[in-house]
């Protein structure tokens, strides 16, 4: 199963780059064939109709095609101000805007009809970005992914994580592994 794995940070020590390390390193155990994100490696400007209009960005292409190919998704989810974060908003409506200019990319949805995802989110607040989530979850619906009932927020995220960052502790990895076995064997059913 190919599983795409993406954090909605870019900081280089965040949590939820770290989380998505691990989640990585548990699916690759798992048999997935993992592509692992790094949303700073995508340039991909603050969306503006106008700029779309004139023509949408190879990265947002490259995305686009990439979030296509892969069945199964993870996505790590940071929480500002009780939601999810402005740099996963923007690239997911890059993401879903129609191509005019190309008659493969006429449809929005294209890049997430069908995809099953897993929600996985960290803050050093003791819920765990979970509010993020609850946001997230019917953005993804309405874009016709199925999410994954399975879901963990990482509370208490500072003291998560060793030097190496990993997950020290055995019912956090535990609880990661949940997810991702949920979304392998969902996308497994859904995706024939
Ligand atoms: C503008 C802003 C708003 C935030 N709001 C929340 C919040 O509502 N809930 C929360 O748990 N943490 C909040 N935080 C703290 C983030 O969870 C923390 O910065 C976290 O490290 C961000 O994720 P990252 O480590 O993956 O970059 C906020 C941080 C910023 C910068």
């Amino acid at each position: 199963m190919k599983l795409l794995i993406v954090a909605g940070s870019t900081r280089l020590a965040s949590f939820n780059r770290k989380l998505a390390h691990a989640a990585a390193d548990l699916a690759r155990a798992a048999g997935a064939e993992v592509t692992h994100l790094e949303l700073a490696d995508f340039d991909i400007p603050m969306y503006n109709a106008d700029l779309e209009a004139r023509g949408t960005p190879a990265d947002v292409m490259k995305l686009k095609q990439l979030m296509f190919e892969h069945p199964a998704w993870i996505i790590c989810s940071p929480e500002y101000n009780g939601s999810y974060t402005a740099l996963l908003k923007n690239t997911i409506d890059w993401v879903s805007s129609p191509v005019k200019s190309d008659p493969a990319w006429q449809d929005g949805f294209k890049s997430f009809s069908g995809k099953v995802v897993g929600m996985l989110s960290a803050s050093p607040g003791a819920l765990g970005g979970l509010r993020s989530q609850s946001h997230l979850a019917p953005l993804l619906l309405n874009a016709q992914c199925w999410v994954a009932p399975q879901a963990f927020a990482l509370g208490h995220a500072g003291d998560a994580f060793d030097a190496q960052g990993q997950l020290v502790n055995e019912k956090h990895r535990g609880s990661v592994q949940a997810v991702i076995d949920q979304v392998l064997f969902a996308a497994g059913r859904l995706s024939h």
